[in-house]
């Protein structure tokens, strides 16, 4: 059985990375918490600062996964504005440490960004669109996306939108925000000037661990709209 590495494997999308790698791999869940949130077979949990490289090197040393699918991030779009440092650490820092793991061990990557790389003057859009972000949170994303097409690893860099879906103690996304308002009888306030692909996370973590066992091995030359609704950015 083959072993992957997730890292923030207790966010919405890593969650249910977990639950569709383990039936098919040894999986290494890895996030910044004591403990790992599910209880499933075939994982093993490491709490792992990301930004830390040497516990990093370490753990990756230890389990030698072929994939890392790069699921944390500090994703908090706001507070990306004010704790600029903290999010660019994050963000850009933890993925220069991963890359140098893959590199290293050549190690394949998976790594999520975001359609707040784009300024949304128009879409959908592409991946030969040209990105333009607007905001703090959709520059590290940028950046992050330079720094792993810069290192000639294999990659994957999957662009999504709007991840919703149910979790243990996941941050408040469009869905739960939706049924807290409709379960306290209260009246929605949505923004009418905002077009989005909202993903079901379900649907995204099933799509990469899909692109892990048909994609890597070299078969796949598609844009990827037809995949999910997200864009995917092969690194060949
Ligand atoms: N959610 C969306 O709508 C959306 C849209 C587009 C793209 N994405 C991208 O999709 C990916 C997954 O999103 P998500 O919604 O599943 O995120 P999430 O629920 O916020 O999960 C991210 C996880 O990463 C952890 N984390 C933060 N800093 C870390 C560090 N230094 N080391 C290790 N773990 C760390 C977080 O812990 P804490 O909770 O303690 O901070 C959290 O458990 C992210 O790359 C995000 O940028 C998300």
């Amino acid at each position: 059985m083959k072993t992957v590495l997730i890292t923030g494997a207790n966010g919405l999308l890593g969650q249910k990375l977990c639950r569709d790698f383990s039936s098919s791999h040894k999986v290494v869940a890895t996030d910044l918490h004591p403990e790992s949130r599910l209880s499933i077979p075939n994982l093993s949990y490491e709490s792992l600062d990301s930004t830390d490289g040497k516990a990093l090197e370490f753990h990756v040393r230890f389990y030698n996964p072929f994939v890392i699918i790069n699921a944390a991030s500090y994703t908090d779009v706001d507070r990306c504005e004010i704790h600029q440092t903290e999010a660019w650490a994050v963000n850009v820092g933890a993925v220069k440490n991963l890359v140098k793991v893959c590199l290293e061990r050549k190690i394949k990557l998976i790594h999520l960004s975001t359609d707040h790389i784009f300024d949304g003057e128009k879409g959908p859009y592409s991946e030969d669109d040209p990105p333009n972000p607007v905001n703090f949170y959709g520059k590290t994303k940028l950046e992050s996306e330079g720094v792993i097409k810069q290192s000639g690893i294999d990659s994957l860099i999957v662009r999504t939108n709007v991840l919703y879906g149910f979790g243990e103690r996941v941050k408040k996304n469009f869905l739960l925000w939706l049924l807290e308002k409709f379960s306290a009888g209260e009246k929605l306030k949505i923004v009418t000037d905002q077009l989005n692909n909202p993903t079901l996370a379900d649907n995204l973590s099933e799509c990469i661990l899909e692109m892990v066992e048909r994609v890597f091995p070299g078969s796949f030359t598609s844009g990827g709209q037809n995949i999910s609704p997200a864009t995917i950015l092969p690194s060949r």
